[in-house]
């Protein structure tokens, strides 16, 4: 990276996590399944599902008012704001424009990212750049997700995987060199769009009696494809960004990965050579917020003091598309 382009910092973070507490054995009321089960194949104890009153747009709103708390800026300030999400209050206008309205900014640049898990770090590489590029002075990214809605309550294999939840920080330059976020790397195949998908929605298959009745709204998902690519994407993404800046993976002191599975979590520290003290998880008390994940934990670790000045940050996501991405961050 071209070391004249200004420094971009995240000055702020938040986090909104619904009321409604489910446990793996309130699932198991609802599928054939286990506490046991759900544990040792993904680790995840429980997740949060909103409520009525609680939608994307509702939870991305309130993520953010933190985000702008903990960064002392001013809605008025904010001059871009961009919402990750595949769970959207509809299919449009975009939450984005729902969550300018609910938060009072003036008639900014407001858009949502599509990029399922990878959502969040899509996000951050986009403001980053277009604050870097000097468009825009400072903006506000969310990722937030009603996976609930879009959960086969029949389908075992991925309603227990799944949480509501929505995360959000502040981006803006900062005069201190070398610092903040140093870059990202996004990328994408969608050669095999069916490894995990919502197949009925869109214009291919549009809303009707026959697509509701064959319960094609709901997330389809080759778990064990998913599972392997997530293991060797989120390894290769995450060496990638460290070779582009001259770090080894023994430099950093804490990774983010988006959290969808132990198990993948587990491999892609064993790749890194990393123990699990390096990193942040809360999969157990979450489940997959898609593209809250990561910001959640982002959040948690600035709050539990995780992050000193100095600190080597690296955040990597996985998703469906297939997508992927990380980000290096250079905590101020
Ligand atoms: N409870 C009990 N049994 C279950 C459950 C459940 N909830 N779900 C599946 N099973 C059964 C299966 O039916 C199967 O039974 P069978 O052998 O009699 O057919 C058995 O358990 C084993 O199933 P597998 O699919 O082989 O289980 P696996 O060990 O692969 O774990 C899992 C499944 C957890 C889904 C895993 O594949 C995984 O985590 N994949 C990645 C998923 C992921 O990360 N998705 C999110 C991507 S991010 C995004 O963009 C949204």
């Amino acid at each position: 990276m071209p070391q004249s382009l200004p420094s971009v910092i995240i000055s702020g973070t938040g986090a909104y996590l619904p009321r409604r507490v489910v446990t793996n054995d309130d699932m198991a009321k609802i599928v054939d399944t286990s506490d046991e089960w759900i544990r040792t194949r993904s680790g995840i104890a429980q997740r949060r599902y909103a409520g009525p009153d609680e939608s994307t747009s509702f939870m991305a709103t309130a993520a953010a008012e933190q985000a702008l708390q903990t960064a002392g800026a001013q809605a008025c300030e904010i001059d871009l704001l961009i919402v990750a999400t595949m769970t959207p209050d509809m299919p449009f206008p975009s939450t984005a424009c729902l969550v300018q309205s609910r938060l009072g900014l003036g008639a900014i640049t407001a858009f949502d990212i599509q990029a399922a898990c990878s959502g969040y770090i899509y996000a951050l590489n986009t403001a980053s750049n277009l604050l870097r590029s000097g468009a825009y002075k400072k903006a506000l990214i969310i990722g937030a997700e009603k996976m609930s809605s879009i959960l086969d309550f029949e389908d075992r294999s991925t309603c227990v995987l799944f949480g509501d939840g929505a995360s959000a920080a502040v981006l803006e330059i900062s005069e201190a060199q070398g610092t903040g976020i140093l870059s990202s790397i996004t990328g994408s195949d969608g050669s095999n769009p069916e490894l995990l998908y919502q197949p009925a929605g869109g214009c291919i298959q549009p809303a009707s009696a026959e697509s509701v009745l064959a319960r094609q709204h709901f997330i389809k998902m080759n778990g064990k494809e998913i599972f392997k690519q997530a293991v060797r994407v989120m390894g290769q993404v995450s060496t990638d960004i460290l070779d582009r800046h001259g770090y080894s993976s023994d430099q950093v002191d804490l990774l983010i990965p988006h959290q969808a599975n132990m198990r993948i979590i587990d491999s892609l520290a064993k790749r890194m050579g990393l123990p699990m003290e390096r990193f942040h998880n809360n999969l157990d008390r979450f489940g997959n917020t898609s593209a809250a994940s990561i910001g959640i934990a982002l959040d948690e670790a600035r709050r539990a003091g995780r992050m000193g000045p100095g600190d080597l940050i690296l955040l990597v996501a996985f998703g469906a598309g297939l997508t992927w991405g990380a980000t290096l961050i250079k905590w101020q």
